[in-house]
């Protein structure tokens, strides 16, 4: 059963696909400075651009879990959300807080740690607004018709994703501390409760896309939850092999590391294996598309990527190189990236009451994305692994280096266009959908609507 709170959901999902265009634009900032044109340099210089591209990056994917929370959790609940009001206030707040962390980014207020770059004093402003956004949730299931995993699994992941953002505020004066500190938000959110945001949001679209039965569903939910702690919290220890921890770290970050690919090779069979046994056809087929994308793209760019340079005999030479970069881009694209398109994609025509699934565009915005993805991953692939050779192997200069790598950079803005092509027909399609309406929300609907 569908709820006419749900529609706040529709907010979210509007500015993750502005910050997302935001995002593209400063990746072609950065694509195009690699090969010489940095008109913008006075302006944006890279390192500028690179902070604003990977921030966007995640507060759009942390906008797309809120709008999938506020989507998922009242329909699992079986009532309205507890405050739609507050849900508003949230996301203006939210958004306020952004765009003060974009733009003080661009007057060089920020901080040097990667992906952590917003300023302390802000990241106040970021825990009394998530802090909002889990009570308006908590709310909602504390006062739930109905429990269930999927539920709990998706809140338990969104908590644990809040609490683990106060490790990267404790202030220290040392670079190993700092750093090892550092990990504890980046490594423990995408390999670690993030991946149960993942779990929660997959079991709750293959709950409704192929209409197996729940507890099936759900039973491998556990098995995902399971293999992503034996393997993710140890596995922090990939990031800790020469930045002045104990040796021991690249052992334990070796072995339990490698591990980690079993969780999202779990993921895939999962969504695979349930595909298979669907009782019956969704007609949303564009939603299934980037739902099983998503749990086979995400082994691919995670698993298969993560796993090829996590061993420390590899990684004394790949670390922080573009091949650092080829991983990152696949591994966001498949496991986050994906699956927020997915839900945006189920979520719209239940919100709007249009089927735009029938038409060609939809196919044409998940093949164009996802072929120009794996593009740029490959030419950063190239330019990743000639950078090592030359520089580390060889000996070469880094400026040098970078230098004989420009020819990629043309392959992969090629890619990114294709990319950019089908990002666009999602956005157009987006905004073809209009806006949400209690008429299309307030249907008493089945799972195989
Ligand atoms: C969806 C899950 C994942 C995402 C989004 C992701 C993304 C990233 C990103 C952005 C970085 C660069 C971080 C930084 O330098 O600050 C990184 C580094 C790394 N990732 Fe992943 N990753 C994921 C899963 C994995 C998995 C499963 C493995 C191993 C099997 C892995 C292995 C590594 C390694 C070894 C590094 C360090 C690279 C270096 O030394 O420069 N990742 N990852
Ligand atoms: C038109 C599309 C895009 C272009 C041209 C682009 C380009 C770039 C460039 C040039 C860098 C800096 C690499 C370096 O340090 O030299 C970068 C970093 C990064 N981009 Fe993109 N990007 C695009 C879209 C995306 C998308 C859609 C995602 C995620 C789903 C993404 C995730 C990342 C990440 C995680 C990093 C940091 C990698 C690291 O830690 O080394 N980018 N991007
Ligand atoms: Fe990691």
């Amino acid at each position: 059963m569908r709820f006419q709170s749900q529609k706040v959901a529709y907010w979210f999902f509007a500015t993750c696909m502005l910050l997302l265009s935001l995002q593209i634009v400063y990746g072609f900032i950065m694509g195009f400075a690699r090969i010489g044109m940095d008109g913008l340099h006075d302006y944006i210089p890279f390192n500028t651009a690179r902070a604003t591209h990977t921030n966007l990056l995640v507060v759009w994917l942390l906008t797309g879990f809120m709008g999938a929370a506020y989507y998922i959790i009242p329909e699992e609940s079986d009532r309205e959300l507890y405050s739609v009001k507050l849900a508003y206030i949230q996301l203006i707040s939210w958004v306020v807080v952004g765009v003060v962390a974009i733009v003080g980014f661009h007057f060089n207020w920020w901080e040097g740690r990667k992906f952590l770059e917003i300023p302390r004093p802000l990241d106040y402003l970021v825990v009394v607004n998530v802090l909002t956004f889990l009570f308006n949730i908590a709310m909602t299931i504390w006062e739930a018709k109905k429990r269930s995993t999927t539920q709990l699994v998706l809140f338990f992941g969104l908590l644990c994703a809040a609490l683990l953002y106060l490790p990267g505020m404790i202030y220290f004066d040392n670079q190993t501390l700092d750093s090892y500190f550092r990990w504890w938000v980046v490594h423990l959110w995408v390999e670690g409760v993030w991946e149960l945001i993942m779990g929660g949001i997959l079991a709750f679209l293959l709950i409704k896309l192929t209409g197996v039965d729940r507890e099936v569903i759900e039973k491998w939910l556990y098995v995902v939850v399971g293999l992503t702690f034996l393997s993710g919290i140890l596995g922090t220890g990939h990031h800790y092999y020469w930045i002045g921890t104990p040796k021991y770290w690249l052992m334990v970050g070796g072995i339990f590391s490698a591990l980690e690919p079993l969780a999202f090779l779990g993921m895939a069979i999962w969504a695979l294996n349930m595909y298979r046994k669907k009782g019956k056809d969704h007609p949303n087929k564009i939603a299934l598309y980037w739902t099983l994308g998503s749990a086979m793209m995400s082994f691919i760019g995670a698993g298969f990527l993560g796993f090829a340079h996590t061993w420390p005999a590899v990684n004394q030479w790949t670390h922080g190189t573009l091949v650092t970069a080829m991983h990152g881009h696949l591994a966001f694209w498949g496991a986050y990236a994906m699956l927020v398109l997915a839900v945006i994609s189920y979520a719209m025509p239940n919100m709007t009451g249009r089927k735009l699934f029938t038409g060609m565009s939809g196919y044409l915005a998940f093949w164009a994305s996802n072929i120009g993805m794996l593009g740029m991953t490959g030419a950063l692939a190239v330019a990743g692994i000639t950078q090592v050779y030359l520089e580390r192997k060889l000996g070469m200069d880094f400026l040098v280096v970078q230098k004989e790598i420009i020819f990629h950079f043309y392959g992969m803005l090629l890619a990114a266009t294709l990319f950019t092509i089908g990002i666009t027909y999602f956005i157009v399609d987006f905004i073809r959908h209009g806006l949400p309406s209690n008429e299309a929300l307030g249907k008493n609907v089945g799972d195989l609507d």
